[in-house]
C-alpha cells in the first residue's frame, strides 16, 4: 500500500475494481457468496459487483468521519483560539492493496475473512498544530456517541524503534444502509506537521531502499524524529507564552 499518499490509493480503487478482481475473488475467478466463505463460480460481473458493495461501505464510513472531523475543525476556527486541524488526507485502500496485505497477514481471501482482519481499508490521518492538539482532537471523535473506539496504538507516548511518532486508533462507525445499520471500521491517524513531514520523508526512504535501510541512514532518521520531536515541544511553547494554553 502506499500510506503516505492517500491521493494514489483513492485513484488506484476505481481502477483496482476492475483490474484486481482475480486477486480477491480468487486466482481462479470464483467470486464468494455474500456472507458466506463459500467460494461460487460467478461470472466476471459478480464479482465485481460483490467488491463494490464490499467496498462501498468504507467509502460511507470514511465520509462519515470525514463530515465529523470537518465540523469540529469549522467549529474550533470559530472558538477564536484557533484550529489545531492543520489538514485532513482521508485514503480508501484499493483493491491491489488489500490484496496485498492480505498475503502479507496470511488472510484468506473471502470478504468475511477480509473484513474481519483488514482493519484499515479505511483511513484517515489528521495532522494538527501541537501534539495536544492531537490528543485534544482524538478525544474530541472519540467522545462523540456514535464513534466507537475499539483499538489504540499511542506511538507518541511510545515511539516505535524508528523514531515514527503518531496516535493511531481503530473506530467504529455506524452506517446507514436502506435494510441495515453496519458498524464500519475507520484507522483514525492523529500525527503534528513535525510528525507528518518526518513520516513522508521516511516513507519515501523506507520505499527507496527496502527492505535494507543502510544502518547510517536509519540511525539519522531516528536521530532526525528526535529532531521533530524537540522541535514539537518547543512551537508549542512558544505557542503557549504568546497565546496561553488552548481552551
Ligand atoms: P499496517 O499493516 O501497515 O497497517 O500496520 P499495523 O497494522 O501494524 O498498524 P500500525 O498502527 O503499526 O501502522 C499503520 C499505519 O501507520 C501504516 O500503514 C502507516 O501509514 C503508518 N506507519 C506505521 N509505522 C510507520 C513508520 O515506521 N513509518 C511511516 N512513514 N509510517 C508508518
Ligand atoms: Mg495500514
Amino acid at each position: 500500500m502506499n500510506p503516505e499518499h492517500p491521493g494514489a490509493e483513492q485513484r488506484g480503487t476505481v481502477h483496482g475494481q476492475i483490474v484486481e478482481r482475480h486477486a480477491i475473488a480468487g486466482p481462479d475467478g470464483a467470486a464468494r457468496a455474500a456472507g458466506t466463505t463459500a467460494a461460487v463460480p460467478a461470472p466476471f460481473h459478480e464479482a465485481t459487483d460483490e467488491l463494490t458493495r464490499f467496498m462501498m461501505v468504507y467509502k460511507f464510513g470514511l465520509a462519515e468521519i470525514r463530515t465529523k472531523i470537518d465540523i469540529l475543525a469549522e467549529e474550533l476556527a470559530h472558538r477564536g483560539t484557533g484550529n489545531p486541524i492543520e489538514h485532513v488526507n482521508p485514503r480508501l485502500k484499493s483493491a491491489a492493496s488489500i490484496a496485498a496485505k492480505a498475503r502479507r497477514i496470511e488472510c484468506p481471501l473471502t470478504f468475511d475473512d477480509l473484513r474481519a482482519r483488514i482493519r484499515d481499508i479505511a483511513g484517515i490521518r489528521i495532522v494538527c498544530s501541537f501534539v495536544s492538539d492531537v490528543y485534544t482532537v482524538a478525544d474530541m471523535l472519540t467522545r462523540q456517541p456514535d464513534v466507537n473506539p475499539v483499538q489504540t496504538k499511542d506511538y507518541i507516548a511510545k515511539p516505535k524503534d524508528n523514531g515514527y511518532r503518531s496516535l493511531h486508533m481503530i473506530v467504529e462507525i455506524p452506517v446507514f444502509l436502506s435494510d441495515q445499520v453496519v458498524a464500519v471500521p475507520v484507522e483514525v491517524q492523529l500525527r503534528t506537521v513535525a510528525m507528518d513531514f518526518w513520516a513522508s520523508l521516511e516513507h519515501k526512504i523506507y520505499y527507496k531502499h527496502n527492505p535494507d535501510i543502510p544502518p547510517a541512514l536509519r540511525d539519522e532518521l531516528a536521530a532526525a524524529a528526535e529532531d521533530a520531536a524537540r522541535l514539537d515541544k518547543r512551537m508549542e511553547r512558544l505557542h503557549q507564552e504568546i497565546h496561553g494554553p488552548r481552551r
